[in-house]
């Protein structure tokens, strides 16, 4: 008989690269200090090279019977839109987000929200034991039959209780602290990471059991362990917020089965998150009236319009090399924003201090934030207040001129609805426009929407 001999390999903790020997620095992606050693024996069968047909043959495109995904709705409005339109059977559904924001009591809400309507539903905590759930539970008042809980990292373990409980829909909280016992490294490695999700997505595929992995997030804020992760998933979502605010915001990076970009918003309270069915109003409760530097900006968060509070504070500088600080905006953005402002419009921000701000926490990526930012700043540097009952909304390009964007309706009729009375926005736009109810002014550079605006 073969001896069983014992390899090792080395491999990257961040993108997953390989080598037969360890290497301070991965060769793949430059990460230092990721090469962490996995042993494989080699009893393993050497792989066949036989040439097979496949079971169903390739049919064209045509003849393929087209079916409609089965989708169950929870009933969290906020927490459907973002899977799509309700969860999917048999998806694979990755959460990210810092600890402590809310991932596994969202989950828990879901899950029992699940098993109000009669579906069996498991509920895995590889962090907390199932008292501590069951705490948790209580304060969010879940405490449904069809609720399961069980505390338990081993794979095999957990995919025997889901094959005697078959659940419609499964929790595995978090993924990096499940292992197989059939790898030797430890839960949290790469290779662990990807067999376990690999083995658990593929058995959701088959039973049409709907899967949710929670993943931690590194330093930077992406999921920890391999990227493949994101690829094998269906649908990834981020749970985000500033610890600061009670505001929660669930959003979707990937999506197969919907729109990405979806947002849903909710609240922290004592008994657990509550949807925010009117975002806008939230976002603009505490919006002082007439003072310089605020504006706000009906940005369109995937299908959905929200209206955002955007503020900017343009001071001398103390220091010899001015600051310039945003949240919530790409501070790459506000330099370019600023550059041109000086460049078109005369502005001195030489010796001034930048700060930007969209308050809640939310991030604005789209370059729909280009104009109000411009305004915002400008209304800052000058000391005039944007009218209030405004909107503003347009990018901006490198000759000072502005652009059209998409879904201008859509925006103006979310203001038009906050009883905003008139909007800033791209001259390009106006021809398409069918809003009513709010008066409309069109700008084709940053010299018109200035003076439309101050
Ligand atoms: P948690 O869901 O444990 O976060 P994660 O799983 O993302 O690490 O959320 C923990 C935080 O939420 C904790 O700081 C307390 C707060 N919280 C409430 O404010 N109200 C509640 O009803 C619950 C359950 C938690
Ligand atoms: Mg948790």
């Amino acid at each position: 008989m073969a001896k069983v001999k014992v390899k090792s390999i080395y491999s990257c903790q961040n993108c997953g690269g390989q080598s037969p020997k360890w290497l301070g620095r991965c060769p793949d992606c430059g990460q230092w200090n990721s090469l962490v050693e996995e042993t494989f024996s080699s009893a393993a069968p050497a792989p066949r090279k036989v040439k097979r047909l496949a079971a169903v043959s390739p049919k064209p495109i045509s003849e393929i019977e087209r079916i409609r995904e089965k989708r169950t709705l929870s009933g969290i409005e906020e927490f459907d839109r973002v899977l799509g339109g309700g969860l999917v059977n048999g998806s694979a559904v990755l959460i990210g987000g810092d600890p402590g924001i809310g991932k596994s009591t969202i989950l828990l809400q879901f899950m029992e929200a699940l098993a109000q309507q009669g579906k069996k539903v498991l509920y895995v905590s590889g962090e907390e034991s199932a008292e501590q759930t069951k705490m948790r539970g209580e304060r969010l008042g879940s405490t449904c039959k069809d609720l399961f809980v069980m505390a338990e990292t081993s794979l095999e373990v957990i995919e025997g209780e889901v094959d005697r409980l078959k659940p419609s829909a499964l929790v595995v909280d978090s993924v990096q602290t499940v292992f197989t016992e059939e790898l030797s490294s430890a839960p949290g490695s790469i290779s662990q990471v990807r067999e376990v999700a690999g083995r658990l997505i593929c058995h959701a595929k088959k039973s049409g059991m709907a899967l949710f992995l929670v993943g931690h997030v590194t330093k930077d804020g992406a999921i920890a362990g391999p990227r493949v992760l994101e690829h094998m998933v269906d649908t990834v979502l981020y749970f985000e917020g500033d610890r600061g605010h009670p505001y929660r915001i669930l959003r979707t990076v990937k999506n197969r089965f919907g729109s990405t970009n979806e947002i849903g918003v909710f609240e922290m309270k004592e008994e657990g998150l509550e949807e925010v069915r009117n975002p806008s109003m939230l976002f603009l409760s505490e919006r002082p009236e007439n003072v310089s530097g605020t504006v706000v900006v009906p940005s369109l968060e995937g299908t959905r319009p929200v209206l955002l509070e955007l503020q900017s504070l343009v001071a001398p500088s103390s220091f010899g090399a001015p600051r310039r600080t945003s949240m919530g905006v790409d501070h790459n953005r506000v330099s370019l924003v600023a550059a041109i402002m000086e460049k078109k419009l005369g502005m001195k921000f030489v010796d001034m201090d930048i700060f930007v701000n969209i308050i809640g926490g939310i991030k604005m990526e789209e370059p729909a934030v280009d104009l109000p930012l411009a305004l915002s700043l400008a209304s800052s540097f000058l000391d005039r207040p944007v009218p209030a009952h405004t909107v503003i909304f347009g990018e901006v390009g490198l000759a000072g001129e502005v652009r059209g964007i998409g879904q201008a309706d859509l925006r103006l009729k979310e203001a038009a609805k906050m009883g905003f009375k008139r909007a800033i926005l791209p001259k390009n736009n106006m021809e398409r426009l069918k809003t009513k109810g709010i008066e409309i002014t069109g700008v084709a550079t940053i010299r018109e929407a200035l003076d439309a605006a101050l």
